[in-house]
């Protein structure tokens, strides 16, 4: 089967703070998006990438990730929009007609060859995939006035993570229900299948490893990660 993967990289990263995009912050000498694309530029399974990006940084992702660094399987890149949801609708617009597509955020960098075939050996049976890790702390749901509402059973709780995998066709039948919405409020792409097209998702184990950058601290864990792997 095609698989495509389509590597957002077109946040601001606020909540980092820096003045330079997270996405093109330094890693190791190598800035962080450069190590998720190479994840699925080696991958067995991945066939092409559509690498999605911010106005203005096409020209700078192209010389100084995929050219310099040989990506040979980004295709496109193409722009982003102001939210996730909008970033991924303009490379889901651009899948072939069959196939699976690997959602995955550039702030991702420690996907992995096992991860993505986990992912892919899931989705040919179920269709429609995220990749996960049970939480470790307890999960209390705030009200409003940030007293706790209730507190979850932490044996049912997972926390999501990226490569979120689907069959092309539903992905695009659930965000171009999505994109005709007034009110938009989703935060991954699992939700958008789940709320649209009501699809059973599969959770699939990806590792407490696959963090995402978020914030200053992140980028210290990252740097002991990324030096453990070499
Ligand atoms: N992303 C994107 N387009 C957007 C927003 C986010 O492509 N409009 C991407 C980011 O580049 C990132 C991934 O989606 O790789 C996950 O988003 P997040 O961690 O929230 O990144 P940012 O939105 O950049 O950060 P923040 O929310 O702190 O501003
Ligand atoms: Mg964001």
């Amino acid at each position: 089967a095609y698989c495509t993967a389509i590597v957002l990289a077109a946040g601001q990263g606020k909540r980092m703070g820096t003045k330079v995009h997270k996405q093109y912050l330094e890693l190791a000498g190598r800035p962080i998006l450069y190590y998720s694309l190479k994840a699925f530029e080696e991958s067995a399974v991945i066939d092409e990438i559509l690498l999605i990006t911010g106005a203005g940084e096409e020209d700078y992702c192209r010389r100084e990730i995929v050219d310099k660094y040989k990506i040979t399987k980004v295709s496109r890149i193409l722009q982003g929009g102001a939210e996730r949801y909008h970033s991924v609708w303009n490379g889901v617009q651009e899948l072939k007609e069959d196939g699976y597509v690997f959602i995955h955020d550039g702030a991702r960098p420690f996907v992995d060859e096992e991860i993505i075939s986990r992912a892919f050996q899931e989705v040919q049976v179920h269709k429609a995939c995220v990749v996960g890790m049970p939480v470790k702390d307890t999960i209390k749901v705030a009200d409003k006035n940030e007293f706790v509402e209730k507190t979850p059973n932490r044996s049912s709780l997972w926390m999501v993570q990226t490569p979120q995998v689907f069959e092309n066709h539903i992905v695009r039948g659930a965000y171009s229900m999505l994109m005709r919405e007034s009110y938009i409020n989703v935060t991954d792409d699992a939700m958008v299948v789940e709320q649209m097209l009501k699809y059973p998702i599969k959770l699939v184990y990806g590792s407490y490893e696959n963090i995402k950058i978020t914030t200053p601290e992140d980028l210290e864990i990252a740097e002991v990660l990324v030096k453990r792997k070499k």
